[in-house]
C-alpha cells in the first residue's frame, strides 16, 4: 500500500471506531498494513497513513507484529521521557517528543478479542505515536526543545 504523506487531510481526521473486526475488508487490510510497515522499515503504522480513517494500528517491535483495533490508552504515567521520533508520513522529519514512560492500553486483537496490557519505554512511545495518528495528531505538533 502507498503511505499517505503530510499534508494530506486524512492525517488530520479523527478516525472511526471499527465495529466489525471480522469484516473481510478489515481482515485483508491488517496483513496489508503489516507488510507495508515492514517494507518501509517502520516500527508502527496507523490506518489513516494508508488512507483508511479507522482505529487500527500495527506495531513492529516484538517477535510478532502487534495488531490493535480500537486502541485506547487507559492510563499515562506522569513520568515522561523525551526521545527522537520520525514518521513514515513525514519523510526526513525528525524531532524530540515527550511521551509518558509507561502506559496501560486496552483494545481488541484481529479476532475482536479484548486485550489489555502495559507498555513502557520505546514500546509505549510507539503506541502513543500511533494512537495520536487516530486523533489527527502528528509529531510536528509535539516537537520540544531538549533542555
Ligand atoms: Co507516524
Amino acid at each position: 500500500m502507498e503511505i499517505i504523506k503530510y499534508p494530506s487531510q486524512i492525517l488530520r481526521k479523527k478516525a472511526e471506531d471499527i465495529r466489525d473486526i471480522r469484516d473481510s475488508k478489515i481482515q485483508s487490510l491488517i496483513p496489508d498494513m503489516v507488510s507495508t510497515m515492514k517494507k518501509n522499515k517502520g516500527i508502527g503504522l496507523a490506518a489513516p497513513q494508508v488512507g483508511r480513517s479507522i482505529r487500527l494500528i500495527v506495531v513492529n517491535l516484538k517477535h510478532e507484529p502487534l495488531v490493535i483495533c480500537n486502541p485506547k490508552i487507559l492510563w499515562f504515567s506522569r513520568k515522561e521521557e523525551i526521545g527522537e521520533e520520525g514518521c513514515l508520513s513525514l519523510p526526513g522529519v525528525y524531532g524530540q517528543v515527550a511521551r509518558s514512560f509507561k502506559i496501560k492500553m486496552e483494545g481488541q486483537d484481529k479476532f475482536g478479542k479484548k486485550v489489555k496490557f502495559k507498555a513502557e519505554g520505546l514500546f509505549a512511545r510507539v503506541l502513543q505515536h500511533e494512537v495520536d495518528h487516530l486523533d489527527g495528531v502528528l509529531i510536528i505538533d509535539k516537537f520540544v526543545r531538549k533542555h
